[in-house]
């Protein structure tokens, strides 16, 4: 059978998150649902005329959904569901100060998409990206491994992007990995990056990784200050729509994703930036990595920031 993908919310990051799903040519359907009346039914009519022109046989779908559900019946049978409802920064807002408004907004989505898409894997984007993964396990009760957010694939891109600027190189001659929160406890990873497979660190002073590593943390806040109103939403549906595509094709890839962590790292029982094996059913398996003393030190210290805030999620 083909495969069906839903996008929660058609504001820049669900539209765009749908448009690459589409010219992936991969799916069947794209469904995209929205709270405002019209908005998903014509980006999709929008979408569906692109299709002659792009060459992708992919249908979009669009619906408005009510506070009691109505409308949910067209995400019925979806592989992945990329959610990515509630309101992004103002400038000067830091993620955290969107938690409560999110919450409610991603708990109720989150009951809908397990009542009318019960097998489908969740793929948050929602901020404060960590809590509001752990909140969207909690609401659907899916297993954990089928619940996972997007932040590392987009804070790694923009560590990559970073260093190809900073050197003058292909960006495909980067690989960086950045771990631990979306947020203030970001943790960029030095000793697993790569130019031209020489170490980071053998092409680039501490100082100079340092300014990166800081620019790589306020990434999404600079951008939020130069948009003015929303925030960043081409790199982020790249990397989201790049998971759901993982997902759906069974892939196996290794991605940097905030995954339920059982153990590695000695840590437990938190959702938190790690990398991990995507597949049908979500997180295959967390893949641990050697890290630096210091960058274990700092991946504990955000295990330990966002459990304390995904305690409090628990009750909103
Ligand atoms: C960012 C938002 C999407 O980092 O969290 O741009």
């Amino acid at each position: 059978m083909g495969k069906k993908v839903t996008v929660v919310g058609a504001g820049f990051y669900g539209s765009t998150t749908a448009q690459r799903l589409a010219e992936y040519d991969v799916f069947d359907t794209v469904v995209i649902t929205d709270i405002v009346e019209g908005k998903p039914a014509g980006l999709a009519l929008d979408l569906n005329q692109s299709r002659a022109v792009e060459g992708f046989e992919t249908k979009l779908v669009g619906v408005t959904t009510g506070p009691n559900g109505e409308g949910y019946e067209a995400i019925e049978g979806s592989d992945v569901v990329v959610v990515t409802a509630g309101l992004p920064r103002k400038p000067g807002m830091s993620r955290m100060d969107l938690l409560e408004t999110n919450a409610k907004i991603v708990r109720q989505v989150s009951e809908n998409v397990a009542k009318y898409a019960p097998s489908a894997v969740v793929i948050v984007v929602s901020n404060p990206l960590d809590e509001m993964t752990a909140l969207a396990q909690l609401a659907t009760q899916f297993p954990r491994n089928r619940v996972l957010g997007q932040a590392g694939m987009l804070d790694t891109a923009r560590f990559t992007n970073f260093v190809a600027e900073a050197l003058g190189v292909p960006v495909k001659s980067v690989r960086t990995l950045t771990l631990g929160s979306h947020g203030d406890t970001m943790v960029p990873v030095p000793s697993r990056s790569t130019v031209d497979g020489k170490p980071l660190r053998d092409v680039m002073s501490a100082e100079q990784i340092e300014d990166l590593v800081v620019k790589t943390r306020n990434g999404g806040a600079e951008l939020v200050a130069l948009l003015k109103t929303g925030s960043a939403y081409y790199a982020p549906s790249a990397a989201a729509a790049r998971m759901a595509r993982a997902v759906a094709e069974d892939s196996g890839a290794v991605m940097p994703v905030c995954a339920w962590v059982d153990g590695e790292y000695g840590i437990s029982g938190v959702y938190l930036g790690v990398e991990a094996e995507i597949g049908a059913q979500g997180v295959k398996r967390v893949v641990e990595t050697d890290l630096d003393a210091d960058e274990l030190a700092a991946l504990k210290e955000a295990a330990e920031a966002v459990r304390a805030k995904q305690a409090d999620v628990a009750a909103m």
